[in-house]
């Protein structure tokens, strides 16, 4: 995490200091560093230098507008799941020509949508899906470009909640029945068939399940081509890992590329790649206030002012953060289960790690939140949502600003015969 580092014992996002923000802005705050975003997004595009590549970033990671305009502006374009998602990348700037839709429940409305923004392409899932786009495209008198998103049934050896490519998933079309689909969508007046799509899961943190899939999908694509399919792009997904934990060593980026390379250089497709987390994951931290001590009589709780309901990961995928202290004072440690304010025992951090010894009033960093944190995050508990920063050089804004309790409050209606 090279934008992080501590100066005069004090964390630092690039030039600033998380405790000068903190003073004007009350925890809990998420706080990005746009030069860790393009950075990670320059790796993937000179990793992918020497292949005709189209990065288009999975906007669910982290969707914020400022994000999407930073990445914009450097030319990615956008994997998108919702209408949502396709408003948020076209408003800041990413051009339809450049975004892709997946999802496994596109609805009726929001396939129009982005037939009439005329997006590159859609990721089907199903047979059905295929009918209804054929049928609404033909409407509206388009023709709709997809890919079929195959599922190669291999282990991407990462948490089940987020693996996605074997047979009992409910993602894409199993590669064995697939033919038989691509023959269905060719002979629907609506659809043009231009690729094969594939995604086997999220935070893989070795290449081999990447290889296996990729290997599926170059046998299969060399048939649809002797079918008579005319195949020009391979969508290869996202789900390249980051380290969490310091110790850590996730694939690099030129490793992941050269594989794509080898597996699927010989097709001479255009290829896509749908990173999220390995572009946004690192830049954000998570700063959050220390409320009480609690000394329980087994252990040791940190009770800060961030819950669950900002960063649902722990709770949900047992995922590990590195918290870190804001103010690096003390060298002594002692073990502390880091908890929320939720009223559910779910909301905890962690359990019994070692920290420099901490006391109320005191901030703590939680790491890697850029991906998957802000976005998954609700106000349970009529919490006020974590407003974002973000931060390049020596200066920082804030991108999304805490609402106000009237805000949430009065998005609720009472009926008049109540
Ligand atoms: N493409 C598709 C079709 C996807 O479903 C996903 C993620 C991506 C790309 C981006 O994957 P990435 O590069 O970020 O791994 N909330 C979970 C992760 C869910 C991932 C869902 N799909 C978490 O916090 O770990």
């Amino acid at each position: 995490q090279p934008h992080i580092s501590y100066k005069d014992n004090t964390m630092h996002m690039e030039q600033v200091s998380i405790t000068a923000i903190a003073k004007v802005i009350p925890t809990p705050f998420y706080c990005y560093s746009a030069s860790a975003i393009k950075d990670c997004y320059l790796d993937y595009k000179n990793a992918f230098s020497q292949q005709d590549t189209l990065i288009c970033y999975a906007v669910k990671a982290n969707s914020n507008q400022a994000i999407l305009a930073l990445l914009a502006n450097l030319g990615a374009g956008a994997d998108v799941v919702s209408e949502g998602e396709i408003r948020r990348a076209l408003k800041a700037g990413i051009s339809a020509d450049k975004i892709v839709f997946s999802g496994v429940a596109k609805k009726e409305s929001e396939i129009i949508f982005a037939l009439n923004n005329n997006i590159l392409q859609f990721n089907v899932e199903s047979e059905p899906e295929l009918t209804l786009i054929s049928e609404i495209a033909s409407k509206l008198n388009k023709v709709a470009a997809i890919s079929i998103r195959v599922n190669p049934n291999v282990c991407a050896n990462t948490h089940a909640k987020i693996t996605t490519g074997k047979s009992e998933n409910k993602f894409g079309i199993p590669i064995a029945k697939a033919r038989e689909v691509y023959k269905y969508a060719a002979s629907l007046s609506g659809i043009k068939v231009q690729g094969v799509d594939v995604h086997i899961g999220s935070q893989l943190t070795d290449l081999q399940p990447f290889e296996q899939a990729f290997a599926k999908v170059a046998e299969f694509t060399t048939l649809l081509k002797s079918d008579g399919h005319d195949i020009s792009v391979i969508d290869v997904g996202g789900g390249l890992g980051i380290d969490y934990d310091e110790n850590e060593t996730p694939p690099n980026k030129d490793a992941y590329a050269a594989l794509v390379n080898k597996q699927l250089g010989h097709l001479n497709c255009k290829i896509i790649v749908e990173p999220g987390r390995s572009i946004v994951g690192n830049s954000g931290v998570l700063v959050s206030t220390v409320v009480y001590v609690k000394k329980g009589e087994e252990r040791q709780f940190l009770i800060i002012d961030a819950g669950m309901n900002d960063l649902i990961r722990p709770s949900m995928y047992d995922a590990y953060h590195q918290i870190k202290p804001i103010n690096h004072t003390n060298d002594k440690t002692e073990c502390y289960d880091v908890v929320g304010p939720v009223c559910e025992t779910g909301d905890t951090f962690t359990k019994n790690r070692a920290l420099p010894t901490t006391q109320a009033g005191d901030l703590v960093g939680i790491l890697s939140c850029g991906a998957y944190g802000s976005v998954m995050a609700s106000s349970y508990n009529t919490r006020l949502a974590a407003p974002e920063v973000m931060v390049q050089d020596d200066h920082f804004s804030v991108i999304r600003a805490r609402p106000t309790y009237d805000d949430i409050i009065n998005q609720d209606t009472i009926p008049e015969w109540l």
